[in-house]
Parts: C-alpha cells; structure tokens; sequence
C-alpha cells in the first residue's frame, strides 16, 4: 500500500512523530520535497531526533529510507544529520538511499537565498539553505543532480570549484545512489511511505504565494518524488496541529493578535514549545483555521486527518476556531488566491469550552473528554473528513489511534 502523509497548515503540523509512527508498519519511507529548510522531530524514549533532510522513518530499525525525486539535498547537511544518528546509536548504513534526480545545493545557493530576501520588497523569511536558488537553479536547467556527480559528461563541465566542493562527496554517496522509480517499483508489494515536508499552504502552487517555499509538498509532489503515477497512490494523511502556526511572513488570517486575544499567541507559543526546528524562530500562532482546513482537505483529495498537539489546550477555559473570513464585510468560507484579501480577512470565530484537564495519559477516543471530542467532531464535519489519529503528547504513545491508516480506504 502506498501511503501519504502531508502537512495540512503552514508546516510544522507535526508530521515527524506520526511519520515515525506509521513507520511501524513501512517497509519503505520516502520523502519527497524541500531539504534543510524542514524540520522534523521525534521523541523516542528519552532521546529527541530533530531531522532535516532524512526522513523520519529512518528511527525505526530496519526501515528503509529514501530521499526522493523532488528534494533539494545540502550534502554538508546530510552527512551531519547522518553523523548524529550513528552517534546516537541508530545504524542507518545500507538502508538510507539518495534519489539520482534529487537536486544538490551548493554553499553558494545558501548565500545568495540570503542576500535575494534581504533585498526583496516583500521578504519571504526564508529559512536560508538555499532551497529557492536550488529550485530555480533546476527550473532554469542549470542545476545539478546527486547522479551529476558520477556522470563523466556532466562532471566535467562543473567548475573547478564545483568540483572542489563535490568530490569528497562522490565516494560518500556512491552506494546510496538509486533510481527511485525503479526502487519503488521493486517494492510495490510492500507499505510505502510518502513523506512530505512543509504544508500545503507551503506549497510553491497551492498555497499563499509569493509567501511560500519552492517544492511541491501537496500530495501531488509524493507520485512525481517517487517516480510513479497519481493513480498509484492509495491514501492521503493530512496531519493539523490543534491551533494554527505560521513562520516566516506571508498572510495568516486567523493570527492571535494582543488587541484581540491578549496574550494567548505567547502562551500557546511556550506550551506548544513553537519555535522553529532549523532556524530557532518563534512561531506566529493563532486559531485552528477550518477555511483554511477546508482547502487543502480539497486541494490534496485528504482521506483521513491526523490531529495533533491538541493537549497544548489542555489548561485553556474556551477554545475558539476559524470558522470563515470576513473581507471587506462579507464572509465567505473559500481561501483566496489574493495575499491582499487575506491579509484583510478577519477571523469569524466559534466558542467551545475546554476541557480544563490533562489529555497526555488518554489512549481511547472514548476517553476523550466529551469537550475534546466536540471539538473533533465540530472539525470533522467543517471538513467532511475523518480525523484517524489524536496526538497527545510528543512521543510515540502519546498517540490515539481511531482507524489504522494502513487500512484501505
Ligand atoms: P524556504 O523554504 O527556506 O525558501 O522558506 C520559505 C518559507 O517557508 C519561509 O516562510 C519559511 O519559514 C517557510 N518554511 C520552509 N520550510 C519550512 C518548514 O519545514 N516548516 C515551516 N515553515 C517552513
């Protein structure tokens, strides 16, 4: 069974800890877009993974893990990030493959990403690994690919300093090296795994342009990052965090302001520990945001959800949602193209009470409060989507399973 998991936000949905717990019954975890810009954390035991470039599957034994297609690969990055698993005791040789189309970023693209948003009339606050340059540098025909690097006709077009800087890599990488489609292919009968990065509203196509990376991690990007077709695909995981955040600029309609909610962004921000993996940036915070929701549900043709976070609401007396935007004193429950009418959007919110008690030890839904579950069920029928898996804390128990994923739809 081929199985997607995307993020269904602005990124950081969480996407790291429910990869890692669908691993579990993976043979194959593949992701399929961006590269350093992500960053995916997983708690097991006592110890706490933060990776960037590996999927997260890799944490399990045993797992294989491919970088695929559609992603942006640091070579420094990698190497560092596979360092640390030795160094923490995770035996990742001959089960991490690197895809042969995936794209290289080199030291230069990193600089010149900074230099570009510094200068731009709207900066985007990108996280500066040079995904961008990396993804124009591809569009443009001029980048270079993980198989450049053992292609005798290209490798000797490279510039000495190019070169300078990729041949220590050459023999590194060698065996990691694989055709993708191909791998896939010779797994087909086993679970595969698809792993996106950032979110839909992320999305260089889908989501709030200019205000976006430049990789394809809706849903779409996971058939084109594995070299297969759409129609191969048999689920899609839409994972949303119980609230909303955004890092970086770019429209965020339902954004807590003090005006407004006081100080409750800065709450939900030390509770939900929302500062970003890569840069260390707090994480603007606001609502659950169902217009929002609604979309990408849509835009991904989502099967089932996956919530997470939801006790970082634990200690809150009323909880409120984003049910649609008011622009210009009409309301209306669709995500505009528009960055002007977003950024005019207000937020028409809906009250439920809290729960007011500790959900981290719940491991049924039946043992939900019936506070929590109203809110569930008020968010599954905003969006006509089955919510699969509750979340409740950041490690691997801490998980509330209503519907194996990895049954067929
Ligand atoms: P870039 O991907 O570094 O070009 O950054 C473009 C925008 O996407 C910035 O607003 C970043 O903060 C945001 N971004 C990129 N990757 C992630 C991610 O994994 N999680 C959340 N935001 C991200």
């Amino acid at each position: 069974m081929k199985l997607v998991v995307i993020g269904a936000q602005w990124g950081d949905e969480g996407k790291g800890k429910i990869v890692d717990y669908l691993a579990e019954k993976a043979d194959v975890v593949l992701r399929y877009s961006g590269g350093a810009n992500a960053g995916h954390t997983v708690v097991l035991n006592d110890q706490t993974f933060k990776l960037h470039l590996i999927p997260s599957g890799v944490i399990t034994p045993e797992k294989q893990a491919v970088l695929g297609i559609g992603m942006v690969v640091d070579l420094e990055n990698l190497f560092e990030e596979l360092d640390g698993l030795e160094g923490s005791g995770i035996a990742w040789r001959g089960r991490v493959f690197i895809s042969d189309r995936a794209h290289i970023v080199l030291p230069q693209y990193k600089e010149a990403d900074r230099k570009r948003d510094a200068e731009r009339r709207m900066p985007i606050g990108t996280t500066g690994r040079g995904i961008g340059v990396t993804y124009a540098q591809k569009a443009h025909r001029d980048g270079i690919r993980i198989g450049d690097l053992f292609d005798g006709e290209v490798w000797n077009r490279l510039s000495k300093e190019e070169r300078a800087f990729l041949e220590p890599y050459r023999e590194k990488i060698r065996d990691m090296v694989v055709d993708v489609s191909r791998f896939i292919h010779e797994h087909r009968e086993g679970n595969i795994l698809f792993e996106g990065a950032q979110g839909t509203l992320l999305d260089l196509d889908l989501g709030t342009y200019p205000f976006v990376s430049s990789g394809i991690s809706c849903a779409a990007g996971a058939a084109i990052g594995g070299g297969i077709g759409p129609h191969s695909l048999d689920r899609v995981l839409g994972v949303f965090k119980a609230y909303s955040t955004r890092v970086g600029n770019g429209p965020f309609p339902s954004e807590f302001t003090e005006q407004r909610d006081g100080s409750l962004g800065d709450t939900i921000r030390e509770i939900g520990k929302e500062y970003g993996v890569t840069t260390g940036r707090p994480r603007r915070c606001g609502y659950l945001d169902l217009v929002a929701l609604s979309y990408a549900c849509r835009s991904n043709s989502i099967d089932a959800l996956c919530l997470t976070k939801l006790d970082v609401y634990d200690g809150m007396e009323e909880i409120k949602v984003c049910t649609a935007y008011s622009i210009n004193g009409q309301q209306t429950r669709d995500f505009p193209a528009a960055i002007d009418r977003l950024n005019k959007a207000q937020p028409v919110v809906k009250s439920f009470p809290g729960w007011m008690q500790s959900l981290r030890d719940c491991r049924s839904y039946a043992n939900l409060p019936v506070e929590a579950r109203t809110y569930i069920e008020f968010a599954e029928q905003y969006v006509q989507t089955p919510v699969e898996i509750v979340s409740v804390g950041p490690s691997r128990s801490e998980t509330i399973l209503r519907r194996n994923p990895w049954t067929p739809s």
